[in-house]
């Protein structure tokens, strides 16, 4: 199959109808959204969402997320809206955040893998909205990379991943973010981030008493909540170390970690801070931003995490950041890309 990439002008381009009719016919359109691409299909159509497990190399248990273009559309979706859902449409809709819901019928079994619950979310980008109103219907999207890799914020990277899987990318420029969503689970009493993302914990509890973070998610030997987040992902294919702790202590780490690891014969790769790439002057580094601008660092996080795919690297050394807002999420991936190969990143290490 002859993989097209549409690049988009405006929301406005009729590219777009082309892309709704593919929709509509049951096949695949990779599609830019503000947080990484997604590879979509119609989500009430278990034959299109079968397409996309088959295109990705997914595991058929881990469920999609439905896209929505409006409140109304929800109703597709779901009969029992819960309220906590509604307080967080009205505070951060359109926008990076998926909310775990009920299912209605009407919702394949093969989207949810098997669960009674669908994650739903209303992206903040025209081209998606958009494409979702003229196909008519919610649009099934995980993050269109082949599975395991790290999500693509470009439709260069989607092209690198599923060139000849698909028949159609929408090309509307790099993702504003740079990590997926944050997953809310809304069927309990207390919200539940089950992935965090740019809506950040702190930003949830500004409207709700008590939120709660996953506890598999601090690496404790409980199964996630979200079944995705069980894999080994985002991960880049030369094994990571982690480098964990406070920045300050960061350049003293790396220098200790980049000589054993020469000693031992090893070429290394560095994703690290403009403070630590700057000093540390190795010839194989990532810049990912200044340790102070984490937005910065989550937008590039995936770029950083693909950059030595294509060199001659044994081990990368990738420098953590703090867990306090998007900070959470960048160490999540993190974490996850090195397979939870973490060393602490003390001042005497
Ligand atoms: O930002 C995003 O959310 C992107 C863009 C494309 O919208 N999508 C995305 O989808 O990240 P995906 O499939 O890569 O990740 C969805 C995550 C998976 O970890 C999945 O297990 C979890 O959501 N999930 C989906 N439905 C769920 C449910 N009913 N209960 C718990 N977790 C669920
Ligand atoms: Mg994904």
């Amino acid at each position: 199959m002859e993989t097209k990439i549409l690049k988009m002008d405006t929301a406005a381009d009729e590219k777009l109808s082309v892309a709704a009719q593919a929709i509509k016919n049951g096949d695949l359109v990779a599609f830019p959204t503000e947080t990484v691409y997604g590879l979509g299909a119609n989500g009430l159509d278990e034959k299109a969402a079968a397409k996309i497990y088959a295109a990705k190399g997914r595991p058929s248990d881990n469920p999609l997320i439905l896209h929505i273009d409006s409140i109304k559309m929800l109703a597709m979706i779901t009969d029992k809206v819960p309220h906590m859902a509604m307080e967080i449409m009205a505070a951060f809709c359109p926008g990076p955040i998926t909310m775990i819901v009920p299912k209605k019928i009407a919702v394949p079994d093969r989207i949810t893998g098997g669960l009674s619950t669908v994650g739903v979310r209303m992206p903040d980008n025209d081209i998606a909205r958009k494409l979702i109103t003229l196909s008519g219907v919610p649009i099934a999207a995980p993050s269109a990379n082949l599975s395991g890799r790290p999500s693509p914020t470009t439709a260069a990277t989607v092209y690198d991943d599923l060139n000849g899987r698909i028949p159609y990318i929408l090309d509307g420029g790099p993702s504003d973010f740079g990590v997926e969503s944050t997953i809310v689970d809304c069927t309990e009493s207390i919200p539940v981030i089950l992935r965090p993302g740019a809506i950040t914990k702190e930003m949830l509890e500004e409207i709700f008493p008590e939120v709660r973070v996953d506890p598999a998610l601090s690496g404790k030997n409980s199964v996630p909540k979200a079944p995705g987040m069980k894999y080994r992902h985002y991960a880049p294919k030369a094994p990571m170390i982690l480098l964990k702790g406070r920045k300050e202590n960061m350049l003293a780490a790396f220098t200790k970690e980049l000589s054993k690891c020469k000693k031992a014969g090893q070429s290394v790769g560095i994703i690290a801070s403009h403070e630590v790439t700057n000093l540390l002057r190795h010839s194989y580094s990532y810049d990912y931003g200044s340790q102070n601008d984490l937005f910065h660092i989550a937008a590039d996080l995936y770029n950083a995490l693909r950059y030595f795919d294509d060199k001659p690297v044994d081990i990368l050394l990738a420098e953590g950041t703090t867990e306090k807002g998007i900070g959470l999420a960048i160490m999540n991936r993190l974490k996850k890309a090195s397979g939870q190969n973490i060393l602490s990143a003390y001042k005497n290490n």
